[in-house]
């Protein structure tokens, strides 16, 4: 029986692959590793077939036994904590067989001065054609030195990995804890406050995106092929990064969308646009730090990718759309909020 250890199945990205997974395939034995018994809980309400270990990234002697005792180790907490990543290795690499590891990695290595509202977005960076540049970026850019060190492989032959890069990702979550995912809500919500729809400069520039539950049916793909000892050895390794996309969006057609469907549902007086520059952009998404930390990309900005690598490879999988997630979106939102719609 296939066996994965799980880390971020408390997550958005995560939690909406586990749930694809498990029902796809309940005969693989997963342990989840968790921060505390109230999220073991809710993990065993929503997958009672999980066992959970209790810790946190920084339980390295916890990751690498665990690690030490699964087929595969799928990482979905953090493309940021190194100490984590090499235990991982560590603990796959020491066993006698061949093992996998699936690392989710994300776009914002490609973060650059470059990128500013109003620019728009001409490269469109494939995981085929420009997977040398890709490997040569340098180790300073975000998620760098784990990047690196999972293309190592950590130094062990025996362990085979795939590295997992979404662009922005959106659609609910199907989890068992944390549903919402970050660029759209993150605008919806500031222009639900806003009372208008917003976008930062004349949002031109475009991202590639990824429904949350086409992200979850590739990594479901990927623990297929290693369930089966990896399948194809051209799905790992040097050839295993993967963009997973299946949309693009700007931010001028988002905002104009979610004008238009905002004055409709009853939350805008107009279906105008407002557009507002960098420093009004961060006063607007100041309680959340990290969007403000990496402006212009996140809200102003994009970054474009192919996924050639999954297409080759015959992997096809129908989303809806970013816009076609919108009016859900506001609802839900808005309710968070405490907001009601204006009766027409
Ligand atoms: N969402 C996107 O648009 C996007 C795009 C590209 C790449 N990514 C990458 O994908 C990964 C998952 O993103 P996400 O949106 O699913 O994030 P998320 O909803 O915050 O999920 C991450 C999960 O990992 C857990 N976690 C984080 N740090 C931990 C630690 N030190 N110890 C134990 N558990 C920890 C969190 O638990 P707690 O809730 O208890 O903290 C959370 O449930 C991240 O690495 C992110 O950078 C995301």
């Amino acid at each position: 029986m296939t066996k994965i250890f799980f880390l971020g199945i408390t997550g958005y990205i995560g939690g909406t692959a586990a749930k694809i997974l498990i029902k796809k395939h309940p005969e693989y034995d997963i342990t989840a590793l968790v921060r505390n018994s109230d999220q073991a809980d809710r993990v065993k309400d929503a997958f009672p077939s999980v066992r959970t270990v209790l810790g946190d990234l920084d339980s390295l002697d916890l990751i690498k036994e665990e690690s030490s005792k699964s087929d595969v180790v799928f990482q979905c907490a953090s493309a940021d904590h190194l100490e984590s990543v090499q235990a991982t290795l560590d603990g796959l690499g020491s066993q006698q067989k061949e093992t996998f590891y699936v690392h989710t990695t994300g776009v914002f290595h490609f973060f650059g001065s470059d990128f500013q509202p109003d620019t728009p977005t001409e490269k469109v960076w494939s995981d085929v054609d420009d997977m040398k540049e890709i490997h040569n970026l340098p180790v300073s850019q975000p998620h760098g030195p784990v990047d690196k060190l999972v293309v190592s492989r950590g130094g062990y032959e025996n362990v085979n990995v795939a590295m997992v890069d979404p662009p922005a990702v959106y659609g609910k979550g199907t989890g068992p804890i944390k549903t919402r995912g970050t660029l759209l809500p993150i605008l919806v919500k500031a222009s639900l406050l806003n009372k208008q729809a917003l976008k930062v400069g004349n949002g031109s520039p475009s991202w590639s995106a990824v429904h949350v539950e086409y992200l979850g049916e590739v990594f479901a793909w990927l623990f297929e092929q290693a369930a089966v000892g990896g399948g194809n050895v051209d799905y790992w390794n040097e050839n295993g990064w993967y963009f997973a996309e299946n949309d693009t969006y700007n931010w001028a057609d988002i905002a104009a969308s979610l004008a238009k469907i905002g004055q409709a549902k009853g939350y805008f007086e107009s279906s105008q646009v407002e557009s507002v520059n960098l420093d009004k952009a961060k006063g607007l998404f100041k309680d959340e730090a990290w969007v403000v930390s990496f402006l212009p990309l996140t809200l102003g900005a994009g970054v474009r990718v192919k996924g050639d690598r999954l297409r080759s490879h015959g992997f096809n999988f129908n989303s809806p759309s970013s816009v076609a997630t919108l009016d859900e979106l506001l609802d839900s939102e808005a309710a968070s909020l405490g907001i009601e719609a204006r009766r027409n």
